[in-house]
């Protein structure tokens, strides 16, 4: 089975969140089980910057017949894992950051991503790879269903290529204007509501939706919650009409790379049922934000997130003094919207023996509040699938979540009597349902045995990427028969 994954980032080569994650494990594990697995992604200059060893694969493939049209290099990673290649426009790609600066998103996004999709089309033939299945990944990806179906179609190359693109999160939607499809050579006759105009925009997460084999999403709970207005960001109706075509499979979480017995971050290592190195993390955790290191039986409450709407940082804000008064001390590390940044730096201003809080991406100090934590707070306003709480539980630090998406697929209410679950939740998107959860797990921080056992649920989950995995390949298996 031949699969051609096209995504806008992976680790280790360039992250901003969740997806790179997931485009780092899943092609890697798919290869283990069998499938022959090339991805696709932008040649950053954060990737140039790791260092990590390259292969000129071509010098000067065009985007256009016969040599005709802007050219483009295709590097390999020689770094061993998955086959990675790397689509090298520097014009495009060799910039500050992925998708934006601080000043926000780069105004040619459309254009740099178009240009990535078609790419990825002719680095296909080049690498002479026909996909039984090409796996496109949100909106920057998407788009390349858009050239596949009109400016490919016919091409006996692709006549057996059939395609599944996966929303990881439908919020971010590419949307451009009208005079983009002229600009990325695609019909203008597409600015029509059965194709890709969104209220007067060009929707590229649209072509994805409407022209791929099948769709889907990072979570059973979150393929039903898009399908509803309230989640469904305008595309409910669309995601309707294509729910035959719409499945959810959980992500899941390469323990090679995040295990507590293993991690070179921490200070300490530890592993079940020997969790003293837990101990040793948490007070680097303290002294590392300057948190006094005097209650140990105050529970450190610990969160690793994008600053976005979506995180629910706003729940934290209105609910926080009301949190220090139950006795716990938090620790924040995020990036990204500069509101939600100054409101928790007031904050961190108001209660700095309770709180600390560090600004900017730090993969080190994210793996140490992993460990260092006693509980994960994920608030989230939705969460497609979410792989904070899942890499808490794995670190023995017991996540408090509100039941949306993968969240709620994931976490299971601890219940003290009969020693089950593995976290804590809540329903409703309020600071005071927050409180009621975090309240539930401080007090049951104070009851030792249970925490004890809360812990041991927390480490004995499997979200392990063989189980996703396979359901991947059997859901490409399930597109090449159609
Ligand atoms: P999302 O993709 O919506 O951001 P996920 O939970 O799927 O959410 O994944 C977030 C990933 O990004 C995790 O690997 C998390 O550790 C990482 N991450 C988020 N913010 C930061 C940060 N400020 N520093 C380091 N890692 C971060
Ligand atoms: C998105 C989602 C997150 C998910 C990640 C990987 O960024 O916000 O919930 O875990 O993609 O699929």
């Amino acid at each position: 089975m031949k699969i051609a994954f096209i995504v806008s980032e992976a680790t280790p080569y360039a992250k901003t969140g969740g997806l790179a994650d997931v485009a780092g494990a899943l092609p890697h594990v798919l290869s283990r089980q069998g499938a022959d697995v090339k991805v696709f992604m932008p040649l950053y200059r954060d990737v140039r910057q790791k260092g990590i060893p390259l292969l000129k694969k071509a010098d000067r493939l065009s985007l256009g017949e016969a040599g005709q049209g802007e050219t483009f290099a295709l590097w390999e990673s020689l770094e061993g894992g998955a086959s990675v290649y790397f689509i090298d426009k520097p014009a495009l790609f060799d910039r500050e950051g992925l998708y934006a600066t601080s000043a926000g998103d780069y105004p040619d996004n459309g254009r740099r991503f178009a240009f990535f999709s078609r790419a990825a089309l002719v680095a296909l033939k080049a690498l002479e790879f026909s996909p039984d299945v090409f796996h496109v990944h949100d909106w920057q990806a998407s788009i390349a269903l858009a050239y596949l179906k009109f400016a490919c179609a016919g091409d006996p190359f692709f006549r057996n290529t059939r395609t599944l693109a996966t929303i990881h999160n439908l919020a971010y939607q590419g949307l451009f204007d009208k005079s983009i499809l002229a600009e990325i050579g695609l019909p203008e006759t597409l600015f029509r509501m059965d194709e890709l105009e969104f209220f007067g925009k060009v929707s590229f997460l649209k072509a994805g939706i409407l022209y791929a084999t099948a769709v889907s999403t990072v979570s059973h709970r979150y393929s039903l919650e898009i399908q509803t207005p309230e989640f469904g960001c305008g595309l409910d109706g669309l995601l309707r009409r294509r729910s035959a075509a719409l499945t959810g499979i959980l992500n899941g979480v390469d323990y090679a790379a995040w295990d507590p017995a293993t991690d070179r971050c921490l200070p300490a290592n530890y592993a079940p049922g020997k969790l003293q190195g837990k101990d040793v993390c948490k007070k680097a955790l303290l002294a590392e934000f300057k948190l006094p290191a005097d209650k140990p039986e105050m529970p450190l409450v610990g969160m690793v997130s994008r600053l976005a709407g979506q995180k629910g940082l706003d729940l934290i804000l209105e609910a926080m003094g009301g949190l220090f008064s139950q006795g716990l001390r938090l620790v924040v590390l995020g990036a990204g919207d500069a509101r939600i940044q100054q409101s928790l730096e007031t904050a961190h201003r108001r209660f700095p023996s309770f709180f600390g809080l560090r600004i900017g991406f730090d993969e080190t100090l994210a793996r140490k509040i992993y460990a260092g934590s006693d509980m994960f707070l994920i608030p989230s306003r939705y969460e497609p699938c979410g792989l904070t709480q899942m890499y808490s539980l794995k670190y023995g630090t017991v996540p408090v979540v509100r039941a949306t998406g993968g969240l709620d697929d994931s976490i299971r209410e601890f219940d003290p009597a009969e020693g089950t679950g593995n976290g804590f939740k809540f329903a409703d998107y309020t600071s005071e349902a927050l409180s009621g959860a975090v309240k539930k797990a401080v007090r049951t921080f104070a009851q030792k045995p249970q925490w004890s056992k809360a812990v041991q649920n927390a480490m004995a989950g499997d979200f392990s990427w063989e189980r996703s995995a396979q359901e991947y390949g059997l859901l490409y298996k399930s597109l090449i028969g159609r």
